[in-house]
């Protein structure tokens, strides 16, 4: 049995939750916490990880698969010496529902004027303002992938006029869909709410910036150009947001991610008037929801069968 073991490393506070609970729940495996109990490394056949330090996996000379405890690759592909086996990734419907919720919170934040509300509040001002009906408002998804398709979905149901972009083209029903490089300016021209969740990849690095913004729809029934980004910090070019929020090309921001987390202390972003920000949390993954599903993909490849959600290492994502 040792020659099959799991390592599980988990690099991170999130690391208590799980450690229990997959002590727990795996049965068939002998199970190694790095970095304390990883013992012969050669004894190691799959490993759970969240951010394992750079080369850690480089070691495993019998690894034969790995499941990454998150949705974004992007910081286990940028080890050079990953080793060449697959890699699966979580999408799983607690996940997808989570940062679903966070992204239709944000949209309807923006759309109802609740950071206006909340500041009248504290100033005791009873002042109703005009609000455009959903179906007037064009927002934008960036990503239509496992939550981004889910995302849209969700907004179409509440009224808003959605469009979607991808790498590749994508039929979804009700959605006005737009994909790569030739179809990006027809989607932001025709977009108030832009909503990004995109992988990070060499492509995407760095995209919402200025130039991007300023091809928002500004003149629409929402009164301005938003953006929510809850996909990764590297996507975002800080400095950009604040100018464009600074010179009305945005007229508000929700940012869950940033290039550097957590963000720096001396950000300009934490007291802009209209930055709306959370520490990496609109898709925090529950330990009890998803540890019998990674759990599952080791038995799917002991079966010979394909893991879900397996990672395309050329895509880098
Ligand atoms: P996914 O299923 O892999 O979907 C990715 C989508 O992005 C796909 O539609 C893909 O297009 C599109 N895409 C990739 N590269 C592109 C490019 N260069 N140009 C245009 N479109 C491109 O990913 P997911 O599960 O929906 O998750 C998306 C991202 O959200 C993750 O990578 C992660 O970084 C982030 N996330 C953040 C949190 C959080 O807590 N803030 C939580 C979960 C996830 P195709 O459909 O054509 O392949
Ligand atoms: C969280 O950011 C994830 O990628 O799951």
């Amino acid at each position: 049995m040792s020659r099959n073991a799991i390592l599980v490393a988990i690099n991170g506070t999130q690391a208590g939750d799980w450690i229990p609970l997959l002590r727990q729940r795996v049965k068939n495996h002998d199970l190694r916490i790095w970095p304390d109990e990883t013992g012969n490394a050669s004894d190691i056949a799959y490993a759970f990880v969240w951010n394992p330090p750079r080369g850690l996996l480089a070691g495993l000379p019998n690894l034969k698969a790995i499941v990454n405890i998150g949705a974004g690759v992007d910081a286990l592909l940028s080890d050079p010496t990953l080793p060449r086996v697959p890699i699966a990734r979580a999408a799983h419907p607690d996940l997808t529902r989570r940062v679903v919720g966070y992204v239709v919170l944000q949209v309807l934040a923006h759309h109802n004027r609740s950071r206006l509300y909340d500041a009248q509040q504290r100033e005791r001002v009873w002042q109703p303002h005009k609000h455009p009906s959903s179906d007037e408002v064009a927002v934008g998804i960036m990503g239509l992938g496992v939550i981004g398709s889910e995302a849209a979905a969700v907004l179409a149901r509440l009224g808003f006029r959605v469009a979607g972009w991808s790498r590749t083209p994508k039929t979804l029903p009700g959605i006005e869909t737009f994909h790569g490089e030739a179809g990006l300016d027809a989607f932001l021209r025709r977009t108030e709410i832009l909503v990004c969740l995109l992988p990070s990849t060499p492509q995407t690095s760095g995209l919402l910036n200025l130039v991007l913004f300023r091809k928002l729809k500004r003149d629409g029934a929402a009164g301005g150009a938003f953006l929510v980004n809850a996909a990764r910090g590297k996507l975002q070019v800080d400095t950009d947001i604040l100018a464009a929020l600074d010179d009305g090309t945005l007229a508000a921001a929700t940012l869950d991610v940033f290039p550097q987390e957590p963000l720096p202390a001396s950000s300009p972003l934490w007291t802009h008037p209209k930055v709306t920000l959370t520490p990496h949390v609109a898709g925090d993954i529950s330990p009890e929801a998803f540890a019998d599903h990674i759990i599952a993909q080791v038995e799917r490849f002991e079966r010979g069968l394909p893991m879900e959600a397996t990672v395309d290492r050329a895509q880098g994502y």
